[in-house]
């Protein structure tokens, strides 16, 4: 049942509580608390962050996502450098405080070299303005700081679940949860404004799982939140565990607004992406997503031509579309709600700027 105190969880039963509601209106109420609360602590404005998938080359095999390296259905890409400085210089001129700079996990010198280098060629044409994201997976503290130093001032990292025993069932043995964890903190030893995230509605996942997957936000003094409803990609192994997805759809959406508005309420001052997979099982999923507490969209800023090679999950959206489309897309959609976008300015998380 929702209460007015529920504005207010302080712990994990709270939590679950919340995340326990099923009433349409108990949750309309929900995503209208944070809503409400998103304004007055963060502000009415969205800031978009234009992401480049610039790479689908992945040494890793995750269960659940589409360029798993043992998916050898996917055509493997990498955009040529120049190419991704274009990028960067269309998403700054049309006024995009920042990127994010994605790709499949390759852990090498010569990948790290070719990251510090894009860096420094995209402050030096952006005049030092565009502010970089990285969402890159599990590197070491060195090369962390190494591309801290070369301008990237945030990083992306999803522990996809807190709850080490579905981790497992979600990744390959070698993929170690200590070591994504330590990751995390040597972003956070590096510099870093530090984002992370899961997966919301995995198989076997519980509400109680969730509401430690907040509590852990929290505990870890997160800056950014990207999460986003799981959805099934055909040539994975996970996939087999939801044969029904189509029946459980609306409801897993569901799942991944009441994720945003419970962790505003709980975490209050961090930036929140409304992931791309709300779009996917809702066509106005991301405003959505915006309504129930986040703040933060990512306009899609890869070229076409790669994007149908970069399908974490089934049925991603914006595939035939322009950078140009996505962006004047997603103002259109947001005007429709009223709210206005942030454009040049970073955007940072009030939580990061009282820390400093
Ligand atoms: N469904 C939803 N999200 C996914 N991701 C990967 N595969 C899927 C999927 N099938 C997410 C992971 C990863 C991020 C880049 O995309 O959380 O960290
Ligand atoms: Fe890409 Fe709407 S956001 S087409």
């Amino acid at each position: 049942m929702w209460n007015t105190e529920m504005e207010h969880p302080k712990t994990e039963q709270d939590l679950v509580a919340i995340l326990s509601l099923t009433d349409s209106e108990e949750i309309e109420k929900l995503y209208k608390a944070a809503r409400t609360l998103t304004e007055e602590i963060v502000g009415e404005k969205v800031h978009f962050r234009g992401i480049i998938e610039f790479s689908n080359i992945c040494a890793k095999d995750c269960y659940y996502c589409g360029i798993r390296k043992s998916n050898t259905n996917v055509e493997r890409y990498t955009i040529p450098d120049n190419a991704v400085i274009e990028a960067a210089k269309w998403a700054w001129k049309a006024g995009y405080g920042s990127i994010v700079m994605q790709s499949g996990e390759i852990e090498s010198d010569a990948f790290t070299n070719k990251i510090t280098d894009l860096l420094n060629a995209i402050a030096k044409e952006t005049n030092g303005e565009l502010g970089i994201t990285l969402s890159l997976g599990e590197q070491s503290y060195e090369t962390y700081k190494a591309w801290f130093d070369a301008g990237a001032k945030r990083y992306l990292l999803r522990i996809e679940t807190t709850n080490r025993e579905l981790y497992k069932t979600l990744h390959p043995a070698d993929h170690s949860f200590d070591v994504r964890i330590n990751a995390l903190k040597n972003l956070r030893k590096a510099g870093y404004q530090v984002g992370t995230g899961v997966m919301i509605g995995l198989p076997g996942q519980s509400v109680e799982m969730l509401a430690r997957d907040i509590i852990f936000f929290k505990e870890m003094d997160i800056d950014m939140i990207g999460m986003g409803p799981y959805i099934p990609h055909h040539q994975t192994p996970l996939a087999d565990s939801m044969p029904d997805f189509e029946k459980i759809k609306e409801r897993q959406f569901q799942k991944g607004l009441i994720m945003i508005a419970a962790t505003r309420l709980f975490l209050r001052d961090i930036n929140i992406a409304a992931s791309t997979a709300l779009q996917t099982l809702n066509n106005i999923g991301r405003e959505l997503g915006i309504m129930a507490g986040a703040n933060i969209i990512m306009p899609n800023i890869t070229a076409t031509e790669y994007r149908s090679s970069y399908q974490l999950y089934d049925n991603k959206p914006c595939l035939s579309d322009t950078s140009s489309m996505c962006h004047h897309c997603m103002e259109m959609r947001l005007s429709a709600y009223g709210v206005e976008i942030g454009l040049n300015e970073h955007g940072d998380s009030k939580h990061y700027a009282k820390r400093q």
